[in-house]
């Protein structure tokens, strides 16, 4: 049986850093509540005319370099946003322009912080069917754009940044499962208001920012997420203790601790990344996972749980050998 495997990790942040104590000067906060209640120390943010597009490329290139592919030899480009540079053509098209990869299919995935996870999935399933060869998975986002940096209970948590992985068929194992969710039911919990066919109305009034009621989030997000890692890993026959690491969606780092004492996993095993980064969606995932990549965490043949919670509310997980 030929599996997808991850050859190649990228990942791209914005320049421009945006403190804990910088935001204590623009709104009523404190670095100790920020740091105690989310984790989060920094934050990168993108510069005026700095695009979803622009941080997926750079995170697409190394990826590709990291996997020795060459744009050509793509065969599909998918990205996981929820802040497209455009309503059309997508990023994943945008992107593929640049990088010189043209003709070969191209869309996004809105699937909210969980977007990432649902184009791996997806790009896993081409691979393994043989429709694909050379599949490169972005995940992208200029969240900063969406937030009011005046309402304290969100600015403070969420950014931008962008981390892309490159895959292709191996008889080697690579990525043994992934599983996809969603519930409509909780659409009121976290939502952007506005949109194409909604109309952009209060957009236009500088009135329409992210909601989200934080406290119904948070414990939703960690029953989820608790049963999918149990699910996944009971479905592989493979304890939680057993994991190498656990690379988790960076929204808040007591939503990540109460996973990893659910599957038995301690801290040490799980790439924490939330404090540097925020909470960056779709791009939450790919680039703590190329971070752990390239600092020498992450070594080739070991196996990952990946996992991701986000608006809708989508969740999914995916379990892999690296
Ligand atoms: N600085 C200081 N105080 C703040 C604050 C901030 N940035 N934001 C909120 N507060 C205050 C609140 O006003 C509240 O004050 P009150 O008790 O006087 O009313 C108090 O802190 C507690 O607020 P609460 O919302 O209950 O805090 P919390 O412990 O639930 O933490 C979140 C808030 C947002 C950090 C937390 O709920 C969370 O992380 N939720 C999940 C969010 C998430 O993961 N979203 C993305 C999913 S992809």
């Amino acid at each position: 049986m030929s599996y997808a495997r991850i050859i190649g990790t990228g990942s791209a942040v914005p320049e421009r850093v945006l403190t804990n104590h910088d935001l204590e000067a623009m709104i009523d906060t404190s670095d100790e509540w920020i740091r105690s209640r989310t984790g989060i120390e920094r934050r990168h943010i993108a510069a005026t005319g700095e695009t979803t597009a622009d941080l997926g490329e750079c995170a697409a290139r190394a990826a590709l370099a990291a996997a020795g592919v060459k744009p050509q030899e793509l065969d599909m480009i998918i990205v996981g946003t929820t802040t497209p540079d455009l309503v059309f053509p997508n990023v994943g098209i945008l992107i593929q322009e640049r990088i010189g990869a043209n003709g070969c299919a191209a869309f996004s995935c809105e699937a909210a912080c969980a977007g990432f996870l649902y184009a791996l999935s997806v790009a896993e399933k081409f691979i393994r069917l043989g429709e694909a060869r050379r599949v490169l998975v972005i995940g992208a986002e200029t969240l900063s754009r969406f937030v009011d940096w005046t309402d304290r209970s969100t600015c403070v948590l969420f950014a931008d940044g962008a981390g892309a992985v490159v895959l292709a068929p191996s008889e080697e194992t690579g990525i043994l499962k992934t599983h996809l969710y969603a519930d409509g039911r909780y659409k009121d919990l976290l939502y952007f208001p506005s949109g194409v066919s909604k109309g952009f109305d209060s957009l236009k009034s500088g009135k329409d920012f992210v909601q989200m009621r934080g406290n119904e989030v948070f414990r939703i997000a960690v029953r989820e997420l608790s049963r999918a890692a149990v699910r996944i890993l009971d479905e592989a026959g493979i304890p939680g203790s057993d994991l190498d690491w656990m690379v988790p969606h960076q929204a808040n780092l007591r939503i990540i601790e109460a996973i990893s004492k659910r599957i038995e996993l301690p801290m040490e095993r799980v790439v924490v990344t939330i404090q540097e980064h925020g909470n960056t969606s779709a791009a939450s995932v790919p680039l703590a996972l190329d971070v752990a990549v390239r600092d020498g965490r992450i070594q080739r043949g070991q196996s990952l749980l990946l996992e991701a919670f986000g608006g809708g509310f989508t969740w999914g997980a995916a379990l892999l050998r690296f």
